[in-house]
């Protein structure tokens, strides 16, 4: 063979598959595929953003100081601990790569964030994937898969797709039956919108560990998800790891000047809680109502089982509400085929889901 060599396994990585966020109709789509928050963006981190445009032709400041310095404040963080990426996606490749090599194992939960997989592979690491229990990450089976090869443990925690998630308490076992040598990396993308006393993000255990880092992101509660702008915790090591091997300017201009003005805008976050706390327990109690198998979610977005097999399958729901105008997420790649999720929606969204729904299933009743 000629021409230039691809690096072994590249070709075999399968690539992500993102929500739909189209289709060839003339009706107004409702977009419930890709968990983003159905209340748009801050009025003042648009206006931060469309501000950005006078210096467009300028690079963006490498450091994101005023970001991270505006993060460091909203969460109590000391800046110099945090590194902003193009989206959170970029973060966990970059962990990868500092972290995992050639033949190394990179362990996580079966059903978690599609992205594990894919960043292991792209290092030539190997991916272990853990057995998960009741489609939820469970410490003792990643505890089991771990060994003298594992570098990195992935958790998404909540979990995206199944809206999962381990308590703190939990969280704090697997670190510490975790061997030192491996980093434990917390996703917390959806943190803001959990309100349990027994969640917490992660951040308390990077201020007392070395091997342990948390994720977060501006595209979910913040609206900001095509703007790309992701960040994280970690420890002093860490820090300098990644700021050797990171692009220098990952973290855009407009990203990082729409994110300073998001992180301020705290009456949009309470709204969108707010939203949040309504819906999901509405859209959970309104399935269970039709009969439907509802996994609990903590997140904004809820996961229902469907039968098996036709006329009801996963496959033809989601065609079915396709049709209607409304794209859920099918999650065969996630291992979930008889599965569908939905992100929260705006009040007319949820309504017409759970009307569509109700009318389907309700049919021949
Ligand atoms: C668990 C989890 N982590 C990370 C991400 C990626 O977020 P970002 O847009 O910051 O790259 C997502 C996006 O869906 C997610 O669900």
């Amino acid at each position: 063979m000629t021409g230039p060599r691809i690096q072994p396994g590249v070709l075999d990585i399968a690539p992500y598959v993102p929500g739909l966020s189209s289709a060839p109709t003339d009706r107004r789509l409702v977009k419930m595929s890709s968990n983003e928050t159905p209340l748009g963006t801050s009025p003042r981190a648009v206006e931060a953003y469309l501000g950005s445009r006078e210096t467009l032709h300028r690079y963006p400041d490498g450091a994101a100081v005023q970001l991270r310095a505006a993060i460091g404040d909203r969460y109590g963080l000391d800046p110099e601990r945090i590194v902003c990426g193009n989206g959170s996606d970029d973060l966990l490749y970059l962990l990868a790569t500092a972290y995992a090599g050639s033949g190394d194992e990179v362990l996580f939960a079966k059903h978690s964030f599609a992205i594990y997989e894919i960043a292991a592979q792209s290092v030539g690491a190997v991916p272990v994937i853990a057995p998960a229990c009741m489609l939820g990450s469970d410490v003792d089976s990643l505890l089991n898969h771990a060994g003298p090869n594992t570098r990195i443990c992935y958790l998404a925690n909540p979990n995206n797709p199944t809206g999962t998630f381990l308590s703190s308490d939990e969280v704090g076992r697997l670190r510490k039956g975790l061997p030192d040598s491996v980093l434990l990396v917390i996703d917390a993308a959806y943190a803001e919108y959990v309100r349990r006393e027994d969640y917490s993000d992660g951040i308390e255990l990077v201020d007392c560990h070395d091997n342990v880092v948390v994720t977060r992101t501006f595209s979910k509660i913040y609206g900001l998800a095509a703007l790309r702008l992701g960040w994280l915790y970690g420890p002093p090591k860490l820090v300098d790891a990644l700021n050797r091997i990171r692009c220098p300017f990952n973290a855009n201009g407009a990203a990082q000047a729409a994110g300073v003005a998001a992180l301020g805008d705290t009456n949009f976050i309470d709204a969108a809680v707010a939203h949040n706390e309504q819906w999901l327990p509405w859209l959970e109690n309104e399935f269970k109502n039709i009969g439907l198998t509802v996994h609990p979610s903590i997140a904004n977005f809820v996961l229902i089982e469907f039968d098996h097999s036709p006329p009801r399958s996963a496959a033809e729901v989601y065609n079915y509400l396709l049709g209607n105008g409304v794209i859920g997420r099918e999650l065969n790649g996630y291992g979930l085929p008889d599965c569908l999720r939905f992100s929260v929606g705006l009040k007319e969204d949820n309504r017409l889901l759970v009307d569509l729904m109700t009318r389907y299933f309700k049919a021949d009743e």
